[in-house]
């Protein structure tokens, strides 16, 4: 095997966003594009002596050459192995579990997570460190500077290697190791559930439905929940992973899960539903005719942690990205441990994971996890509802009611504006964040707004601190508007408003979200002057 040195010239947009980079498919075929990311990313971690790195993705459209060349780059920048998943398929959950489990220095997972996929569609990649979480931002501004300045990346002259069958492969002084991408992620959910439980409450009659979205969490849920835990084999719909997700949006949502939607809220609906996005790490909960909100799901899990053998011990803490609910914070409180507020996207989590501060953590954003991984993890929040529903014997619905009878309900809506120009967007937060002042004291029907600010945070274990997180417009009655940009996008800009208000009144609790947010909803688009600055009137998706 030889290994070259080849010259290149930067691009200047290789800038990670919330959760590492992404960019239309086209983008990444660019001439250097993803080889002068991937150098990047090796010469800041200054690969260390012996260092093994594990490598896979959700399998959508350029996986498989993206692995490829990076085998070619990390045999010519010194790793000693690479474990990559078989055909190239890794969830982003099942990384986060290889890298721990094998002490790696890291991993790279190729994913534009729930994004849609294909020739024309998004592609992306970003690197996780040692602890088995996305890189800080710090080590993201480091790639990113890296990028803008690189004169040339190293590759290995050397054939394809064989990604479908499992063994070691020797190429040059590296060892490419296959993997089951599948085994030792079912080992360790195995570890934290109670699967002799689920098993008879799966085999006694109560039906579930879970849509892989044709993406990659397809092999996982056949092997969890139909070999392992027993459900008929129809349990596991779109169970395919296919390189453009079947032409949907792999995205575990009301609007985009319709498939899965259309069955649970049809005539003879299962007892219970949940789908996952293109990376496997995000989830929905669904019961009979019954939609669980992540923000109370994260909330959910935590007050029934108690029936979960893993968690039995007790919580830490919890924590949640700021635009998510405070209904965990609620249970929090009771069960007297801290909860934490952080900025969206899961690598604020790391650090207070590392330090032993929380356990669980969720974001409003179809994302709940704990500190078994570093990353968010679509079936293992599947299953941790399977193991509360097989314990409490009660129906879905009414575990969350009961749940909101206990602490209220912190009533919550997401709207998002899909594919504003940039320029509107800006002009909207520009107005907003000129707001401040002048909103301060204001009285909106009944609504007084406290405060008005910018989120920033303050990372309690490395204090580095990260501002420009969302635009929150607070009540004095506890209710709030957020308007953030999102990260993630790559077309145009996304404009997320999230909107939450608190009913402690049972009565109450079954009205629907818009109607009892009806109007939060009409003071946000009222005082970011949506309307005549987007010429947008109705969101594109609402969660
Ligand atoms: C979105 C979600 C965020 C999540 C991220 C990665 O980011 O809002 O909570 O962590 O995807 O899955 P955004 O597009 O809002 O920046
Ligand atoms: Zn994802």
């Amino acid at each position: 095997m030889q290994a070259g040195t080849v010259v290149t010239t930067p691009y200047q947009d290789q800038k990670p966003g919330t959760s590492g980079l992404r960019k239309r498919v086209p983008i990444f075929q660019q001439t250097h594009y993803l080889e002068n990311f991937v150098q990047s990313i090796f010469d800041t971690i200054a690969v260390p002596p012996n260092s093994t790195l594990v490598l896979g993705g959700d399998g959508r459209y350029y996986n498989r050459e993206a692995i490829q060349v990076i085998l070619k780059m990390a045999a010519a920048n010194g790793f000693w192995r690479v474990m990559v998943g078989r055909g190239g398929i890794l969830s982003t959950p099942a990384a986060s579990c290889l890298i721990r489990k094998y002490r790696t220095c890291g991993g790279i997972i190729l994913s534009a997570s729930h994004n849609p996929g294909g020739p024309e569609g998004d592609f992306g990649i970003k690197y996780n460190t040692a602890n088995g979480g996305p890189a800080p931002e710090k080590i993201t501004e480091a790639i990113f500077a890296a990028c803008k300045q690189i004169a040339q990346y190293r590759i290995a002259d050397m054939p394809d290697v064989e990604l479908d069958r499992l063994g070691d492969y020797e190429i040059g002084d590296m060892t490419v190791t296959v993997i089951d991408p599948v085994e030792a992620y079912a080992e360790l959910m195995e570890s934290l559930f109670d699967f002799a439980s689920i098993r008879s409450l799966l085999v006694s009659g109560f039906r579930i439905k879970f849509d892989a979205m044709h993406a990659v969490t397809g092999p996982y849920a056949r092997e969890i929940l139909v070999n392992r835990l027993g459900a008929p084999a129809d349990s596991v719909i779109n169970a395919v992973p296919l390189p453009d997700f079947g032409g949907g949006h792999p995205d575990p949502n009301l609007t985009y899960a319709h498939d899965l939607v259309e069955i649970l809220y049809g005539e003879n609906a299962p007892d219970f539903g949940a789908a996952s996005d293109g990376d496997g790490d995000r989830n929905m909960i669904l019961g009979k005719h019954f939609f669980v909100t992540p923000s109370d799901s994260l909330a959910i899990l935590a007050a029934n942690a108690y029936l979960v053998p893993g968690y039995q011990q007790g919580l830490a803490g919890i924590a949640r990205s700021m635009p998510t609910s405070a209904a965990a914070d609620r249970v929090a409180k009771a069960l007297g441990i801290p909860c934490f507020e952080t900025p969206t996207g899961w690598k604020f989590f790391g650090n207070l994971m590392d330090a032993g501060k929380v356990t669980l953590c969720g974001e409003e954003s179809f994302g709940t996890g704990s500190d078994h991984i570093r990353e968010k993890d679509g079936l293992w929040a599947v299953l941790f509802w399977l193991n509360m529903l097989a314990a409490r014997k009660q129906s879905l619905e009414t575990i969350v009611r009961e749940h909101w009878a206990r602490f209220g309900r912190n009533v919550y809506s997401r709207h998002d504006y899909e594919g504003i120009p940039a320029e509107a967007a800006n002009s909207v937060m520009k107005l907003l964040h000129g707001s401040f002042e002048s909103l301060k004291g204001v009285q909106f029907g009944d609504l007084q707004v406290k405060l008005c600010d910018d989120f920033s945070y303050t990372d309690p274990v490395d204090g580095s601190v990260s501002t420009g997180q969302g635009v929150r417009i607070l009540f004095t009655d506890g209710s709030r508007i957020v308007f953030r940009l999102s990260g993630t996008g790559t077309e145009g800009a996304t404009l997320r408003i999230y909107l939450e208000s608190f009913e402690p009144d049972v009565g109450k609790h079954h009205l629907d979200a818009q109607e009892s947010l009806s109007t939060l909803i009409s003071i946000a688009s009222q005082i970011s002057e949506l309307h005549k600055r987007t010429g947008r009137i109705q969101p594109t998706v609402i969660t």
